[in-house]
């Protein structure tokens, strides 16, 4: 009975999954465990006549020495490239399986595994800028052939600005929910190290993983904390920083193929960015962000209103009335406090008058903290 259970469900072994255990081989695993030693790490410095019946291999096993060696049965001679890192046995030391370039673990962390839950319909207004996003980053993916009969090269990065709080990072969360390719998220601020030499070889790295992927987006989140304008301050300690945005600029355009990678950036001072970084070429596209019109706000209450219990026919164009010249997260802030009036009337929806109070607390109350209009001066 179980057999045929099982057979119906189609249980098989799998990564994720444990055979029945009637199918549990104990024996012929342990032997398998025992044959299979621990391999060491190494370095395939040259090939001796590559090519041909007897190649061989010289290996440098760091601070051991250098062996000239053979191919283990389990590889084959395709898979072998001069300055790869290898796996190698300890005994003969043959050469048992290629190993990826080594990348920093801090580098590899950076990779949006998990998609975030943000779509394009979470964006309120914001139209123009989605569709010039969207053709950078999806039309080259999708349709590379427009290009090459045209005859010119895609664009390679946009520059996303604008005041804080008007959905920079928000829409690069949907564009990364959206691809299929690889995602990659630095903050600004991650490149910053210690010693020197150090944030340059990161974003190495870094693109050195992106190229090694078949479509990859890298997103500079915050880029005004390493992308400073270039200035001598007498002592230098600036230069670290400007030595990794420079790496950043010789990446962008510099002598490797960049491959099929997309560079996104975002920051809300623009002005102080180096002119090298955001010149045609390395980011061609340069998308603002501007404060939401009546309608994106309306669109934006509707949004966080969304999951919310609220009346019904809540007017909400008059509240995007109400709020001028104020951002999608003063919006967010709006709906916030609007359900915390309703808490703490101990009513289970939320009326229409509390989001009145919320906007008169929320955008009147808070107009000195209000950074926007000191912003708006720089974008
Ligand atoms: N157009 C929008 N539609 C819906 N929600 C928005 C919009 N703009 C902002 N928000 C809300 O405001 C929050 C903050 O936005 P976001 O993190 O994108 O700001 P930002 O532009 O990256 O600001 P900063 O420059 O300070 O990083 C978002 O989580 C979202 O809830
Ligand atoms: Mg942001």
């Amino acid at each position: 009975m179980a057999k045929k259970v099982n057979d119906l469900c189609g249980i098989k072994e799998s990564d994720t999954g444990l055979a029945a255990p009637s199918q549990w081989d104990l024996v012929s695993d342990k032997q398998m465990m025992q044959e299979e030693q621990p391999l060491q790490v190494a370095r395939c410095t040259k090939i001796i006549n590559p090519n041909s019946e007897d190649a061989k291999y010289v290996i440098n096993v760091k601070q051991i020495a250098k062996f000239v060696v053979g191919l283990g049965d389990k590889v084959s001679p395709t898979d072998i490239e001069e300055g790869m890192r290898v796996g190698v046995d300890r005994n003969k030391y043959q050469i048992q399986i290629p190993l990826p370039p080594k990348i920093d673990p801090s580098v590899t962390m950076m990779t949006v595994e998990e998609k975030p839950d943000v779509t394009y319909n979470d964006v309120g207004g914001c139209k123009e800028q989605i569709e010039k996003m969207r053709e950078v980053v999806e039309l080259p993916m999708l349709h590379p052939e427009k290009f090459v009969k045209l005859g010119i090269d895609p664009p390679k990065g946009v520059l996303c600005y604008g005041p804080p709080g008007t959905g920079k990072t928000l829409l690069a969360r949907a564009v990364a929910n959206r691809t299929d390719a690889c995602f990659i998220r630095v903050i600004g601020s991650e490149l910053v190290q210690k010693y020197v030499g150090e944030g340059a070889r990161m974003v190495r790295e870094l693109f050195q993983m992106a190229r090694s992927k078949k479509a990859c987006i890298v997103f500079f989140d915050e880029v005004d904390a390493i992308g400073g304008a270039r200035f001598d301050d007498g002592v230098g300690g600036d230069n670290e920083v400007q030595r990794t945005m420079l790496e950043i600029v010789n990446q962008l355009d510099g002598f490797d193929a960049r491959g099929n990678i997309k560079v996104l950036m975002a920051t809300n001072r623009p002005d102080t960015l180096d002119p090298a970084l955001l010149r045609p070429g390395r980011l061609d596209r340069k998308v603002e962000f501007g404060l939401p019109d009546l309608e994106s706000r309306t669109q934006i209450f509707k949004i966080h209103t969304r999951t919310m219990n609220c009346e019904r026919d809540i007017r909400f164009e008059l509240l995007a009335r109400l709020c001028p010249n104020s951002t999608g997260a003063d919006i967010r802030s709006v709906c916030t406090e609007a359900g915390m009036y309703a808490i703490r009337a101990r009513r289970k929806t939320v009326t229409e008058k509390d989001f009145l109070d919320a906007v008169n607390k929320v955008i009147k109350g808070y107009q000195k903290f209000s950074a926007t209009p000191k912003y708006m001066v720089y974008n």
